[in-house]
């Protein structure tokens, strides 16, 4: 049984951290409410949060990039030589072991907020494809299934949620069954919390009784495998390589053989897949070698001299743009973990709700009032003793939906999606209608189930009916 923390020792480490207004409002709790708040205020590790106040929030330095800044090489998509291509027939039957030999997880990290979709509950259950409204969910776990048919194995899927998403987030696979997958083969943890700091360096507090807390950001996912027991439980099964993506996007191939066999065959702990840039300003984290380890720099932090740098052939030099696809070997998250976790943490002013200390009711602030500090898991990759990145397809991969409208939003990924479809069926012979401005006229959703490569729609081609103008086609 959880033994209620001691009152007192916590106002008294409170107040030798200055932060003891969070018990301001303690006596006109319920007893529920004050056991809740001791309660969460002795799971949070405060020497690291004073640390962080100090540093992060009351004297956060500007980011020092180093001079030596080059862009990373990267696997091309479709490569140019014979030496390519026969490394890529040994990465795909690599890949295809791994598979086949059940040594390959399958991760998601679903406990951001999604706070720019404005979707009320775990992201993962907006209704992402565009003919049966499939949510995201249920698009990885088709994705997985039909994997686990193709090559006779079983893929073990974690996924990782916050204290916010967690409970909606195991209910709704319950209600769907778990989209087809066998329950034992799917794993839900949380990741950590921390609270928002005021600019003045004071923990907030959400209602007079609870922090304002929020996820510690993607990096996370690096310790909550490891402190969650879902790493012990991977290697229980196995497993050796842990295939990370993230929530936002429909058509992310949840594993990949060639991907996955080309960061095993090249021994790498941790690895990325990219796509090029469209342009210099594109919300893409630029993959970069800075001082000679692989880095992501963000792409609001990347100079502008470089992002705008262009090559002999006129292709952008800094193109490596990361979609957070990550082949990343169990190996390396012990041993990250085993030498004392330490991904910096990142910090970001955010409007956050919080209680007036002078009145005790909650109020929205017009402007940013809090720092919120996340740690971010592309910043292990300079921790990786190998690297690889593997360039893919923007249309066949990348249609994620981060925003309510506009770029990278549902419009835009069903949009990508359908594309990807009639380019498949296209190349399998089948005609598809097209307006005058070269878009498909129609809208295609292709199951997982029927099709995971272009080549599937060859065999099936004879089931698929006429398509004319404006038909809404679904391939299940
Ligand atoms: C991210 C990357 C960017 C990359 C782009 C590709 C960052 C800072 N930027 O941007 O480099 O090019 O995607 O699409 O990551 N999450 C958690 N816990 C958290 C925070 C986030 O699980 O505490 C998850 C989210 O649920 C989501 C993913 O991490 O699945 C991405 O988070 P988000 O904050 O939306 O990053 P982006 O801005 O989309």
């Amino acid at each position: 049984m959880l033994q209620h923390p001691d009152h007192n020792a916590l106002v008294q480490q409170l107040a030798a951290i200055g932060q003891g207004h969070l018990f301001t409002f303690y006596n006109q709790l319920s007893a529920l409410e004050k056991a809740e708040l001791d309660r969460q205020i002795a799971s949070m590790d405060w020497p690291l949060l004073a640390e962080l106040i100090r540093t992060v929030v009351l004297n956060p330095e500007s980011l020092k990039l180093s001079e030596n800044i080059e862009p990373a090489p990267f696997f091309e998509h479709a490569p140019h030589h014979a030496a390519t291509r026969e490394k890529y027939r040994q990465a795909q039957a690599m890949g295809e072991f791994l598979l086949k030999n059940n040594r390959v997880a399958a991760f998601v990290v679903a406990g951001g907020q999604g706070s720019r979709l404005g979707w009320d509950g775990p992201k993962g259950t907006f209704p992402a494809t565009s003919v049966k409204n499939k949510p995201l969910f249920q698009c990885f776990a088709e994705f997985l299934r039909a994997m686990e048919l193709r090559f006779g194995c079983t893929i073990p899927f974690y996924l990782m949620t916050s204290t916010a998403n967690h409970q909606a987030t195991v209910d709704f696979w319950n209600q769907h069954n778990y989209f087809g997958l066998p329950e034992s083969q799917v794993m839900f943890f949380c990741q950590d919390m921390l609270p928002a700091v005021s600019l003045e360096g004071k923990v907030l507090l959400e209602t007079p009784g609870t922090l304002a807390l929020s996820p510690n950001g993607h990096g996370g996912s690096l310790l909550a495998l490891y402190k969650s027991g879902a790493l012990a439980d991977m290697r229980k099964r196995g497993i050796t390589q842990i295939s990370y993506f993230q929530v936002d996007n429909p058509i992310v191939r949840c594993v990949d053989p060639l991907f996955l066999g080309l960061h095993e065959l090249e021994n790498a702990d941790m690895s990325s897949k990219i796509l090029p840039k469209i342009s210099s300003t594109e919300k893409l984290g630029n993959i970069c070698l800075v001082d000679g380890k692989m880095t992501v720099i963000e792409y609001s932090d990347l100079p502008a001299a470089l992002a705008e740098q262009r090559t002999a052939d006129g292709q952008l030099r800094f193109r490596a743009g990361s979609i957070a696809l990550h082949a990343i070997r169990c190996d390396f998250v012990q041993r990250l973990n085993a030498c004392g976790f330490a991904l910096p943490y990142h910090r970001a002013e955010k409007k956050v709700s919080c209680v007036d200390m002078s009145t005790g009711k909650t109020v929205k602030p017009e402007k940013p009032n809090a720092v919120k500090m996340e740690t971010f898991v592309f910043d292990a990759l300079p921790l990786a003793t190998g690297s690889i990145v593997y360039e893919t397809d923007r249309i066949d991969e990348f249609a994620p939906i981060k925003n309510a409208e506009g770029v990278d939003s549902i419009a835009s990924s069903r949009q990508i999606t359908t594309l990807r479809n009639s380019r498949w069926l296209q190349a399998a012979g089948i005609t598809v209608p097209h307006k005058p401005d070269g878009s498909p006229d129609c809208t295609i959703e292709i199951a997982a189930s029927f099709a995971l490569y272009p080549d599937d729609i060859k065999a099936k081609a004879a089931k698929i009916p006429a398509i004319k103008p404006g038909d809404e086609v679904y391939l299940g």
